[in-house]
């Protein structure tokens, strides 16, 4: 179908034929699909870090990367503090209240970790930026399939940002906030995408094969 919208020989305008006066089922769906494009297109926009953001970015992580395990660990647990509901998408601790034994799981130690290290992959491809969002948007196509919905992705990067502030002292500036604001933003647009995505794949997979909804992978944690 693609972003007919987008495309340079098309005038939105007239993306509806004016001959017809009811549009067909199928005119809808384009408009529709062409809408999300656009929607689409304007977050892909919000990665719009400067060269000096991307610094800021760059030397932040460098003082950041040697406590990467404690901050993995400080973030989800003020995720799950701040919005328990976050916590039932993970199989191994939505029936663990209580937080200081959370603190003290490997699981949660591992699983902390690995998204550290996304970041810190993410961080390496800040020039890439074909790599990243296609990184981004696998990312959001497995949180599909672990049912981890796109609204909650933001809040990790809220929790991220108050997390290392201290760990930044005087490092830490408005500026820097900023950067890593944007970086947040974009790559929670860009997995919601791909979410989205494999949503869809899922719905016409189980229309195909007579099956419901969007199959779970089992979670590790
Ligand atoms: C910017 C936001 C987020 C990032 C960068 C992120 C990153 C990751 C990464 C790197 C993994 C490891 C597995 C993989 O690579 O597929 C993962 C797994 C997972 N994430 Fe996220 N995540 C984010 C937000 C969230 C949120 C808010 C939730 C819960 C609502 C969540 C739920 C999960 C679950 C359930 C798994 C599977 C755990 C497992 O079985 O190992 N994620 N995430």
């Amino acid at each position: 179908m693609g972003c007919t919208l987008s495309s340079p020989n098309v005038n939105p305008d007239l993306a509806v034929s004016e001959e017809k006066v009811s549009p067909s089922l199928e005119d809808v769906l384009d408009l529709t699909s062409d809408l999300q494009c656009r929607v689409d297109e304007e977050l892909q926009e919000s990665f719009v870090l400067s060269e000096a953001q991307k610094e800021l970015i760059r030397t932040s992580w460098e003082i950041l990367h040697k406590d990467i395990a404690r901050v993995g660990v400080i973030v989800f647990i003020r995720l799950f503090e701040t919005h328990p509901e976050c916590k039932d998408a993970f199989f191994l601790f939505r029936n663990i209240d209580d937080f200081q034994q959370l603190k003290m799981s490997k699981e949660l130690q591992a699983h902390g970790l690995r998204v550290m290290s996304f970041i810190e992959k993410s961080v390496g491809r800040l020039d890439q930026t074909d790599k990243l969002e296609h990184l981004a948007f696998e990312l959001g196509r497995s949180h599909c399939r672990y049912q981890a919905p796109p609204k909650y992705y933001e809040y990790l990067g809220t929790q991220f940002i108050q997390v290392v502030q201290p760990i930044l002292k005087e490092e830490w500036t408005p500026e820097v906030e900023k950067a890593w604001e944007s970086l947040f933003k974009y790559l929670a647009a860009t997995m919601r995408r791909g979410f989205d995505a494999e949503e869809k794949t899922s719905a016409g997979q189980s229309l195909h094969s007579g099956k419901a909804g969007v199959e779970s992978t089992l979670n590790r944690v």
